[in-house]
């Protein structure tokens, strides 16, 4: 089929390339020519593994235009995955879909049947607002949540649980079908309220599931009893299952805070306290500064003490640094008059920070730093042979990860601090 993909960040951008390998003919679409013209040499302009060489694959059937009207003319169907970050108020700032709408508006009318897929992910009732904002025409709006998760966005999207698509058209629904033909997963088809409020339920509850096993972590903590333990022990009913049970110094990233924040503010909205979301939300914001109250506990005053901090994103395998942990942390350090080294394989400067000092390699963090916070769990952070290392502070692992190694990390006179 003939699609066309508007915005080209981590969710456009792998739809796209993805439907491309499934034998659809793709046009991708974004306003930001330098971002076009990176793509048309190919080059990729986000990390995320896979996707370049996905992309060098399938350049038969890819396209990349700054045209909206021209791609609109070609595609029977029309993806949105737009930006829809958060505004102060948690409220969702939509300005991206609307200038999309506006473009749509105009090239519309004059078309074929489209089918106009909402894949961005948007307050609820967004799909009735974008047919008011586009007006008549020859369309239908579906909405096609995004379940993808950076750093093995390739897998899970050729992969899902799931596929959810809601509309109040059959015959979008059919044509829907038809894009999703070659996948094995059940295709769930709902009105379009409903299918907005999965996506937003869905990143809910992961983020709830998190904050639960981080709360029980900080009771273990104060009882003596291992979390890893206790994970796997609930974690083994399948009604509860291992997923999203580690524990670690909490969520960030591009996605559960802002689509929190979202629902809690929708949900307010309508004169409901989401109380749970709330505390969820709590939880997670203490737990980010939990490895600077351990180095407390351990170091006595932090001021004039280095702190190295290894891995900035806020998962492995991603450049992404949106409502990363990481931040969070090196702001309370610096408030402290602590000085904050750091290194990341993928992070080369930190916007707005120039207090953080970024350096190349593990080895030159740990040879300046009196204590060390392993923040993200890079497999080159994970992997490294610290109890042979010249380093001999404390360590803690806000990610749980090393804590099978931490007797060789004591035999090197590191003090090691899970969570
Ligand atoms: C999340 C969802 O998992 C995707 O299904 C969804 O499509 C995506 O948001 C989105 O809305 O676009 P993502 O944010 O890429 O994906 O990353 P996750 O792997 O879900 O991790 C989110 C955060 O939770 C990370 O900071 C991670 O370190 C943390 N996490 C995850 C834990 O602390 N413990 C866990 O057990 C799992």
């Amino acid at each position: 089929m003939k699609i066309a993909v508007i915005g080209t960040g981590y969710v456009g951008l792998v739809t796209g390339v993805c439907l491309a390998e499934k034998d659809h003919r793709v046009v991708c679409v974004d306003n930001n020519e330098a971002k076009i013209n990176q793509l048309l040499e190919g080059q990729c302009p986000i990390y995320e593994p896979g996707l370049r060489e996905l992309m060098a694959k399938n350049r038969e059937r890819l396209c990349y235009t700054t045209k909206l009207s021209d791609a609109v003319d070609f595609a029977d169907v029309v993806y949105i995955a737009v930006g829809t970050p958060a505004l102060p108020s948690g409220e969702t700032d939509t300005t991206y879909l609307e200038s999309v709408a506006e473009g749509l508006e105009e090239c519309l009318p004059f078309n074929d049947y489209k089918v106009i897929v909402n894949k961005s992910t948007v307050p609820i009732g967004t799909g009735n607002w974008l047919k008011m904002l586009i007006g008549p025409g020859n369309y239908d709006v579906v909405s096609n949540p995004e379940f993808l998760r950076e750093g093995s966005a390739i897998y899970d999207t050729f992969n899902p649980d799931r596929i959810v698509l809601g509309s109040d058209s059959e015959r979008a629904l059919g044509v829907m079908k038809r894009v999703y033909d070659q996948y094995d997963c059940p295709i769930i088809t709902t009105d379009i309220t409903s299918a907005e409020m999965i996506k937003y339920a869905a990143n809910s509850f992961l983020a709830t599931k998190i904050s639960f096993i981080n709360e029980i972590a900080n009771i273990c903590d104060r009882v003596g009893a291992n979390i890893d333990e206790v994970a796997k022990g609930i974690g083994s009913d399948s009604r509860i299952g291992h997923k999203f049970l580690n524990s670690g110094l909490g969520w960030g990233g591009s996605c559960f805070p802002k689509d929190i924040a979202s629902l809690i503010h929708t949900a307010r909205d309508y004169g409901y306290a989401p109380r749970i979301l709330e505390e969820v939300t709590n939880v997670n914001n203490a737990q980010k500064l939990l490895p600077v109250k351990k180095l407390q506990s351990y170091l006595g005053v932090l001021k004039g003490k280095t702190v190295g901090l290894l891995g900035l994103t806020f998962k492995p395998d991603t450049d992404d640094l949106r409502d990363a942990p990481s931040l969070v942390i090196a702001k309370e350090l610096l408030r402290l008059g602590a000085r904050v080294v750091a290194y990341d394989p993928v992070v080369q400067c930190v916007d707005d920070d120039d207090a953080l000092d970024l350096k190349q390699s593990i080895d030159d963090v740990l040879s300046l730093s009196d204590a060390i916070i392993l923040v993200t769990e890079w497999k080159e952070i994970v992997s490294y042979d610290y109890s042979n290392s010249n380093f001999s502070g404390v360590f803690v692992d806000g990610r749980n990860i090393l804590r099978q190694q931490s007797s060789n990390f004591s035999n090197n006179g590191i003090t090691y601090v899970g969570i």
